[in-house]
């Protein structure tokens, strides 16, 4: 059990990677706060890890809304006494050209992905800087580093990701906080169910290992980078991609 005692909280944890999380934390012992937008798909997925009923709750939230993140910090605290692990997963899309793209198509995908970022680990960090202890984890793209037809707004903002981590490990590392990033390939979720077949064939054959990568994939690497395993590891990228950037 690798994280007995610890409390975690998972932005985006209704579905997709986030859920594949926080099913391996509670797993390895974690309590769970997951957080998400849809309320719905967040009520399924508590009900499916209903066995787990103690050590998992849920807070419908937006992570770009400054006072629901601060409710999140408020009651989580109130639950358990601590903030152990906070992995800023909740990421969205809106792809379309250069050319074509409007402002709100911009201004929607770096609202949550990057605001959503900064104003959860602002508010967690400050409880973390409290304990002398911490662990955070972002949620970037292997799009950030060789960017993507498309995604002039998403590559950006996982980029911007990238900065951020390593900007948080230099000014946190003091409290004994740790902040990495893990940059997921292609894995089977719903985001990626929006993309043309061909495209992720295309991807598929791109990668050296010739394979998609699943959920469960990127929840072990969370797992490794919060855990002790990972205690002199910071400001790092960790790409998760079958080797699809090389
Ligand atoms: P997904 O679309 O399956 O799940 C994302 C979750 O975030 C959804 O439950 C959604 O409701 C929630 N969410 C969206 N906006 C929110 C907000 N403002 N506040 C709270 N929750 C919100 O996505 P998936 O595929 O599981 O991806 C998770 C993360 O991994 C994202 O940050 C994504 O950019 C990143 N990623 C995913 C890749 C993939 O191939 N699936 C590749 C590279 C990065």
């Amino acid at each position: 059990m690798k994280f007995k005692e610890h409390t975690a909280i998972i932005t985006g944890g209704a579905m997709g990677i986030g859920a594949k999380t926080a099913e391996k934390f509670l797993n390895e012992g974690a309590k769970v706060v997951l957080i998400d937008i849809n309320e719905k798909t967040l009520d399924e997925t508590l009900a499916r890890l209903s066995t787990y009923n103690e050590k998992i709750f849920t807070i419908p939230a937006d992570v770009t809304d400054r006072a629901a993140v601060k409710h999140v910090v408020k009651t989580t605290l109130e639950q358990w006494d601590t903030i152990d692990i906070l992995i800023n997963n909740a990421g969205i899309t809106a792809d379309t050209q250069l050319l074509k793209m409007t402002e709100e198509d911009w201004d929607r995908v770096v609202d949550v992905n990057l605001k959503g970022v900064f104003t959860m680990t602002q508010q967690v960090a400050e409880v973390m800087k409290e304990q002398q202890s911490g662990v955070i984890l972002n949620a970037s793209s292997v799009v950030a580093h060789y960017g993507n037809f498309g995604q002039t707004n998403y590559a950006a903002t996982k980029a911007g990701v990238i900065g951020m981590t390593k900007t948080w490990a230099k000014e946190l590392g003091r409290y004994n906080i740790r902040v990495n990033a893990v940059a997921p390939g292609f894995i089977k979720t719903a985001m990626t169910d929006k993309v043309p077949a061909h495209i992720l064939e295309e991807m598929k054959e791109r990668s050296p290992l010739k394979t998609f990568g699943y959920p469960e994939d990127i929840a072990n690497a969370y797992a490794f980078l919060a855990s002790e395993e990972a205690r002199f590891i910071t400001g790092t990228v960790l790409n998760v991609d079958g080797g699809v950037v090389i």
